[in-house]
């Protein structure tokens, strides 16, 4: 499953790029190499329903998987964080958006067993990275969260953390 396609280590150029297992071993002791057995797919139509198990906790009227699958693929970009050794579904991100200047991130989640490794901060990175291009990167979320986002240095915050890439400010980014 973990091919050069949808590693995310950033260093493409690397002869272990994709090969997590001869990553690890090279490594050894280096913690950014030394993450989980978790890939990140950027591409929804490697993602099915049956992958997608126990996300919305706490909803009262949850979307089902099938009506998941939907939203992910009808988003601007979307990512799944997937554990290799199960198959399942284990994080998602998606954003909405103009395509030209403005983003907005509706919905991220990490299930519960899997909070706390770095999962989180990895589809937010990546989110980041998928619209770079754009002005605007926005998300509004409760008070609580505000310093899991203030981490990734935000230029604007409180209820709403606000992403502003002033070098895409008049849309020159976009052809047409
Ligand atoms: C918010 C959420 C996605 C974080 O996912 P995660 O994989 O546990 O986060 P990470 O392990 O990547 O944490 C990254 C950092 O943020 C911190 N962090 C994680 N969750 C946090 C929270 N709820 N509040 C404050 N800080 C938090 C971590 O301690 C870690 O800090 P460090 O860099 O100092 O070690 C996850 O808790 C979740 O799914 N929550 C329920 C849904 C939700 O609230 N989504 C956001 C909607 S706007």
């Amino acid at each position: 499953m973990i091919d050069s396609s949808n590693c995310t280590c950033p260093n493409a150029a690397c002869e272990r790029h994709g090969n997590c297992d001869a990553c690890n071993a090279h490594h050894e002791g280096n913690g950014y190499c030394k993450r989980s057995s978790v890939i990140y797919i950027k591409d929804m139509s490697k993602i099915t329903a049956d992958m997608l198990n126990g996300f919305f906790a706490g909803w009262q009227n949850k979307p089902n998987p099938t009506t998941h699958i939907r939203i992910m693929q009808n988003s601007y970009r979307a990512i799944v964080a997937v554990d290799a050794t199960t198959g399942m579904a284990v994080g998602f991100i998606n954003s909405i958006s103009d395509g030209i200047l403005s983003a907005y991130i509706p919905l991220l989640e990490v299930l519960p067993e899997y909070r706390g490794k770095g999962i989180g901060r990895w589809l937010v990175r990546l989110m980041k990275q998928e619209c770079k291009h754009l002005y605007m990167l926005d998300i509004c979320h409760d008070e609580e969260i505000a310093p899991f986002y203030a981490k990734f240095e935000p230029t604007g915050q409180g209820r709403s953390t606000l992403f502003r890439n002033y070098e895409a400010q008049g849309g020159m980014n976009i052809d047409g």
